[in-house]
C-alpha cells in the first residue's frame, strides 16, 4: 500500500514515499480502511522531531504519518468485540493515517453517523475533541464568563469561538492578518485584535480586569501576555508552543500576575476509553449535522502533495482545516 513514512526527523525533505505492506491488526486493534485523513499542526511538530521523547505520544521511527483519520473496518483483532467490518469510522492520536491502510486501538475509533462524510469526519475528529475538552474539562466555561483565544483562525482556534458562543461565553481573539480576523468574526468571536498589544486590549475590554480563561496554543510568543490578560486567579490553558517553548517561566511569575492558574493539558488524558471518545465524537457529530458548528475544509491534498499542506501550516497560510484524500 502507499504511504508517508519518516525515518528520520527534520524538515518536509523527510517525507518519504514508501510502498509497505498492508499492517496486521494486533489483538486490540482494527484495520482501517482510510478514506481521509486530517492534516494538523501536531503533524508538523511530529515530523520535527517534538514528540522523539514523549511518553504520552511515544512517536518511534519509522512512522508513518498522520494521527487523525475516517474510513471503514476491513478487520479487526480477536480481542475487540466493539467494532465490525464494514462499519464507518473514525479516529485520532493513533498515527498512521496518511496512508491507504491503518491499524489503530480498537478503544481510539469513533462510529460514524450515517450522513456524516468522511471527509467532514476526518476534519472534524481530532480538533474536534480538543476544543471540546478544552471548552468544558480543562476551562470549564459557562455562560456570563468570558475567554481569549489565540490563533482564533486556526484549526482548532475556529471550533473554540463557536462551542464558547454556544455556551454563552464572551469571547476575544486573537489572529495575524485581516483575513483571518474575518473570520474570527464571521464566527460569533466578540472582539478581534492583532497579537500587538492584545493583553492591554483586553485588559482596556473588561474594565482592566482581565478574562477568566485564556486558551494559548502558540507558547514562547504569547504565553507572558496571556498572563497580563488572565483576571485574578483565573485560568491560562497553554495547548501548544507553535511559535516556541517556553523554557524559563517562574510559577512565582503566575503569584505576581494575580495568583494565576496555568495548566498544560494533552488530548490523551481526555480520550481515556472507549466510551470518552464516543461521547465528545458525538457531540461533535451531532453539531455538525444540525447546523451549529462548522468545520470548513479550506485545503485538500493527496499522498502526493503532503509536502505543500505542511508548508502551508509552516508558512501560516493555513486558514481553518487540511484534509489528506486518500481512499
Ligand atoms: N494539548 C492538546 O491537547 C492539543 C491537541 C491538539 C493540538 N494541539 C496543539 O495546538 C496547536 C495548534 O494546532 P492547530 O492544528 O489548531 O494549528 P492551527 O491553529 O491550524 O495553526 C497554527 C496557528 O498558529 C498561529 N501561529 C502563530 N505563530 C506561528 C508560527 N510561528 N508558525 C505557525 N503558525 C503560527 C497561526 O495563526 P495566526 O497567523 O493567526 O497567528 C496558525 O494558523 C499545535 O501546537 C498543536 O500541536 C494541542
Amino acid at each position: 500500500m502507499r504511504s508517508i513514512r519518516i525515518e528520520q526527523y527534520g524538515g518536509p525533505e523527510v517525507l518519504l514515499r514508501r510502498e509497505v505492506p498492508v499492517p496486521e491488526p494486533r489483538p486490540d486493534e482494527v484495520l482501517i480502511k482510510v478514506a481521509y485523513a486530517g492534516i494538523n499542526f501536531m503533524d508538523v511538530h511530529t515530523r520535527e522531531g517534538k514528540y522523539a521523547h514523549s511518553s504520552t505520544y511515544p512517536v518511534r521511527l519509522p512512522c508513518t504519518l498522520g494521527m487523525e483519520g475516517a474510513g471503514v473496518i476491513m478487520g479487526a483483532g480477536d480481542a475487540v468485540n466493539s467494532h465490525m467490518q464494514g462499519e464507518r469510522v473514525a479516529w485520532c492520536i493513533s498515527w498512521g493515517s496518511y496512508a491507504e491502510y491503518s491499524v489503530v486501538p480498537a478503544t481510539k475509533v469513533a462510529k460514524l453517523p450515517d450522513a456524516l462524510s468522511f471527509e467532514q469526519a476526518a476534519a472534524a475528529m481530532f480538533p474536534g475533541c480538543t476544543a471540546h475538552y478544552l471548552v468544558h474539562d480543562a476551562g470549564r466555561l459557562r455562560a456570563g464568563m468570558s475567554c481569549l483565544i489565540h490563533a482564533a483562525s486556526g484549526g482548532i482556534g475556529q471550533i473554540l469561538i463557536q462551542l464558547c458562543k454556544r455556551l454563552g461565553v464572551k469571547v476575544f481573539a486573537t489572529t495575524s492578518s485581516d483575513a483571518k480576523a474575518h473570520i474570527a468574526r464571521g464566527l460569533g468571536a466578540d472582539h478581534v485584535m492583532m497579537y500587538e498589544g492584545f493583553a492591554d486590549v483586553v485588559r482596556k475590554m473588561t474594565s482592566g480586569k482581565g478574562v477568566d480563561v485564556v486558551f494559548d496554543p502558540l507558547g514562547l510568543a504569547t504565553l507572558r501576555g496571556s498572563l497580563r490578560a488572565t483576571r485574578t486567579r483565573g485560568l491560562i490553558v497553554n495547548y501548544g508552543a507553535v511559535s516556541g517553548a517556553v523554557r524559563d517561566l517562574d510559577p512565582l511569575e503566575l503569584g505576581e500576575a494575580g495568583s494565576l492558574f496555568l495548566t498544560r493539558p494533552r488530548l490523551a488524558d481526555h480520550m481515556a476509553d472507549a466510551a470518552t471518545v464516543q461521547r465528545r465524537a458525538d457531540d461533535i457529530f451531532a453539531a455538525l449535522l444540525d447546523g451549529t458548528l462548522t468545520i470548513p475544509i479550506s485545503g485538500t491534498y493527496t499522498l502526493d502533495s503532503v509536502e505543500q499542506a505542511h508548508a502551508a501550516l509552516e508558512e501560516r497560510q493555513q486558514i481553518g482545516k487540511a484534509v489528506l484524500k486518500i481512499g
